[in-house]
């Protein structure tokens, strides 16, 4: 992928600077659950006040489907954003329109204005349909950024249309070049050997994953509900088990693709099984090959192959984990999750940890800062694995096709 304008190569100084961030973030009952996104904004935000600019930030939150709903409001983004900052953030009612116009244009340097949510407008989600919107989020602002890693495979207005509207100023924040360096350069070209880790229940949803990492890694750990499909693909008996009907093909010819490649898949050998997924329900361990008893479910790995995997992760120089291994939400069917997270801590290799469930994971483990990286994109990181790039990062100008450049 060509190297993309960097926020540092723009002229920023007295400039309202359109941010695309993501700041789609947990809520409960309207307060932030997890503000892990809105921080790692704060690098790029900082930055542009400090050279004189100001920040007019744009983002969704959930799926609101086009039209306003109160429950998706940004506000409470603002709030924490403006404690992070300590400096005030304006809220804007919307995101286009007259007032919002009137609040852009009002800004100071050091000023800061969140729109409110992009969803709440079709146009952000179907660019084509509704063409003028990205257009009229354009007008707001004289440069634009995205630092939005974690929407970048989206292919959205504020995404990817926008950057038609800034030729030559449509640059990558300090998140999004992290992200890209981690998952791009490290995951592309790897120091080996190359361990991927990969857990969460449905082989559906990462079965193209699972095949990139066919081809790019050195071992393939799996875990988590989608090992019962690849069980039942080999006719093995697994109870109450979790599975994919209509995958069992799929997880059969991934093992057999594995066998003519150099990366080896590795199964658990051994389950935590539970008739209930209850904190109190009872658990057994069982050796795969015997299989699961009718009644019983998965529930986690196993010792043993809670220390197979770890044998095989002290071998890696770099290590990529997506999706937990059993239901760690649940503390008696955690151990297998919060073991390879401890594991991964202490290990020199670079260890890269890939949004979503697996993130809580190392939290919930509390061993989140000693990872190399942890991706603020999920569903970004897999599909950044899969295809090498994405919408949001191919639409900013190439680094060679301009210099210093201002509007
Ligand atoms: C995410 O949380 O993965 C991103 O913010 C994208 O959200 P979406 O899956 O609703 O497009």
């Amino acid at each position: 992928m060509a190297q993309k304008l960097s926020i540092k190569d723009l002229d920023l100084a007295g400039k309202k600077v359109l941010i695309r961030v993501d700041f789609n973030v947990p809520l409960e009952n309207g307060t932030i659950t997890d503000d892990t996104r809105i921080r790692a904004s704060l690098p790029t935000i900082q930055y542009v006040l400090n050279q004189g600019g100001s920040a007019i930030l744009m983002s969704h939150l959930g799926r609101p489907k086009g039209k306003p709903d109160p429950q998706f409001s940004l506000a409470p983004c603002a709030k924490r954003l403006s404690e992070l900052l300590k400096r005030p953030v304006q809220m804007a009612p919307d995101c286009c329109g007259p007032t919002v116009e009137k609040m852009a244009h009002d800004l100071q340097p050091g000023d800061v204005l969140l729109l409110e949510n992009l969803r709440f407008h079709k146009g952000e989600e179907k660019p084509e349909e509704e063409p003028t919107f990205a257009s009229a989020l354009s007008e707001l602002g004289e440069v634009y950024v995205n630092d939005a890693f974690g929407s970048a495979h989206r292919a959205h207005a504020s995404t990817t249309t926008i950057a038609q509207f800034f030729p030559g100023r449509a640059a990558a924040g300090f998140l999004m070049e992290k992200e890209i360096a981690y998952l791009g350069s490290t995951l592309l070209n790897p120091r080996r050997p190359f361990c991927a880790v990969l857990g969460g229940a449905k082989i559906s949803t990462k079965f193209k994953v699972i095949e990139a990492f066919i081809q790019k890694a050195d071992v393939l750990l799996i875990g988590g509900a989608m090992a019962y499909t690849f069980f039942k693909s080999e006719n093995i008996p697994i109870g109450d088990s979790l599975y994919e009907e209509d995958f069992i093909n799929v997880a059969r010819e991934l093992l057999e693709v594995d066998t003519q490649s150099r990366c080896r898949i590795l199964l658990p050998t051994d389950v935590v099984i539970a008739r209930q997924i209850d904190p109190q329900a009872e658990t057994r361990i069982v050796r795969v090959q015997e299989g699961i008893p009718e009644g019983y479910q998965g529930v986690d790995i196993g010792p043993e192959t809670i220390q197979r995997y770890i044998s095989e992760l002290n071998k890696a120089a770099t290590i990529f984990w997506n999706g937990p291994l059993g239901i760690f939400e649940c503390p008696p069917f955690a151990k297998g999750t919060q073991e390879i997270a401890k594991a991964m801590a202490n290990l020199s290799a670079t260890t890269i940890v890939g949004g979503g469930d697996s993130v809580a994971a190392v939290e919930q483990a509390g061993v989140a800062d000693r990872m190399s990286h942890i991706s603020t994109g999920g569903g970004a990181s897999l599909e950044y694995i899969e295809f090498g790039k994405l919408p949001g990062v191919e639409a900013l100008t190439d680094k060679q096709a301009t210099a210093k450049t201002t509007k």
